[in-house]
């Protein structure tokens, strides 16, 4: 048994012996052998792409986030795009979105040839603040983009009561959020449109994939059409009724996610909500441990909402602590804990900056919390040793570092 205090033992950075032998990642997939079994079937089958498995794979998702409709994609970032599009940001508007995410999320508006606009988060969960939101839409403004940080849900009810009063359409990103719940309601079943995202590091993955769910049939008509070069019918469709005439209706692209990832996405979704159980007994259990820490916050929770937990970051107190958060990223990494950083603010990203003018201090809260963040590892399939080997690295390297 180990007897040294914990700010005694020497941090592997400084020549100790690490926490664990081997790295533990941020995030990884699960994979079993009924998704292997589900893909090589797909495999032996006629259709790799277009077939019965994408629809099988939207009916079942829509259900499942309590949507009317589910267009996949072959990417989040494609469904991104195919969301601003069927809002129809084109050249000269505006969509209204924070900088504490993922440069996809701006990035979507700017494929449109619109401009994103940043409003500041709010200091608890760094989700988009709904009344700096407001106080950057103009009249050049067709849409907002909340963003569900860290699993954690948008304040969305005044972000939809907004949108309402200027007429403007909410494209969630709850790429982080599937199973995400908000004031009672599943993260999906809220805004106009829903992105997600099915990267391996998500609580459900297709390798690459994305999905837009919505209630509105139009837009579901224009985001499978964009999806598919713009054209108004399906290969299947064609092949079924024996005709060769298609026309295109409008310019899209092929964002088609195959039947060999519907497939999988299938199999993987019979197993998010023990998926999402399992992130959910982790964070508790990181949390319970993380009070007690003297430089560490835990991610905070608002009382109306379910979070889904796609990550787990915690913030540096680093008033207590003689370190940096840089420095004490890479002690942590030292001690083979796969620690990551969610998320550069997109404004401070040098195309944006080269772009867009911005110097740094127009978004203090979302800055001022990048310089304190640290994501350490969350994903279903880790077990109890893994949970308790971040719990020590954490409590050995802050103890070193604290004040
Ligand atoms: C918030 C957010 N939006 C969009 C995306 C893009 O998703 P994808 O990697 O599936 O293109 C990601 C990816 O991690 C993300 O975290």
């Amino acid at each position: 048994m180990n007897v040294t205090p914990a700010s005694q033992e020497v941090l592997a950075i400084h020549g100790g012996l690490p926490v664990r032998k081997t790295l533990l990642p941020y995030g990884r997939q699960s994979i079993d052998e009924n998704d292997i079994q589900a893909v090589v079937k797909v495999l032996r089958s006629d259709w790799l792409t277009t077939g019965p498995k994408v629809g099988e794979f939207e009916e079942e998702f829509a259900a499942w986030v309590g949507a009317k409709h589910a267009v996949s994609f072959s990417s989040g970032t494609a469904a991104l795009h195919a969301a601003a599009f069927a809002a129809g940001l084109k050249a000269g508007d505006e969509a209204v979105t924070s900088p504490m995410t993922f440069a996809a999320t701006a990035n979507c508006v700017l494929y449109q040839g619109a401009t994103p606009v940043f409003a500041d988060v709010v200091a608890d969960t760094l989700n988009l603040d709904p009344e700096k939101a407001a106080s950057r839409v103009t009249q050049r403004t067709k849409a907002i983009l909340p963003v569900d940080y860290a699993g954690h849900p948008a304040d969305l009810d005044p972000i939809l009561q907004l949108a309402e009063r200027h007429g403007i359409v909410v494209i969630e990103d709850a790429c982080h959020a599937l199973g995400a719940e908000y004031r009672g309601r599943r993260v999906g079943s809220i805004a106009h449109m829903t992105v997600f995202s099915f990267h391996p590091v998500k609580h459900l993955t297709t390798g690459e994939g994305g999905m837009v769910s919505t209630d509105n049939p139009d837009f579901a008509e224009t985001l499978r059409r964009f999806r598919n070069h713009g054209i108004s019918s399906e290969a299947r469709q064609r092949q079924a009724a024996g005709q060769w005439h298609y026309e295109m209706v409008l310019l899209g692209f092929n964002y088609r996610l195959t039947d060999i990832a519907c497939a999988l996405g299938i199999q993987q979704l019979h197993k998010l909500e023990s998926n999402l159980a399992r992130r959910r007994q982790i964070a508790v259990r990181y949390t319970s441990a993380f009070t007690q820490i003297p430089g560490v916050i835990p991610p905070s929770i608002r009382s109306d909402v379910n979070p889904a937990w796609h990550l787990y970051p915690i913030r540096l107190d680093l008033a207590k602590l003689s370190a940096d958060r840089g420095q004490i990223f890479r002690a942590l990494r030292a001690e083979n804990i796969g620690v990551n950083v969610h998320y550069i603010p997109v404004h401070c990203h040098p195309y944006y900056r080269d772009r867009f003018g911005y110097q740094g201090g127009e978004y203090p809260v979302a800055e001022a919390a990048y310089e304190r963040l640290i994501s350490l590892p969350m994903f279903h399939a880790m077990s109890d040793e893994d949970v308790e080997d971040v719990i020590s690295a954490v409590v050995k390297v802050l103890a070193h570092f604290a004040k």
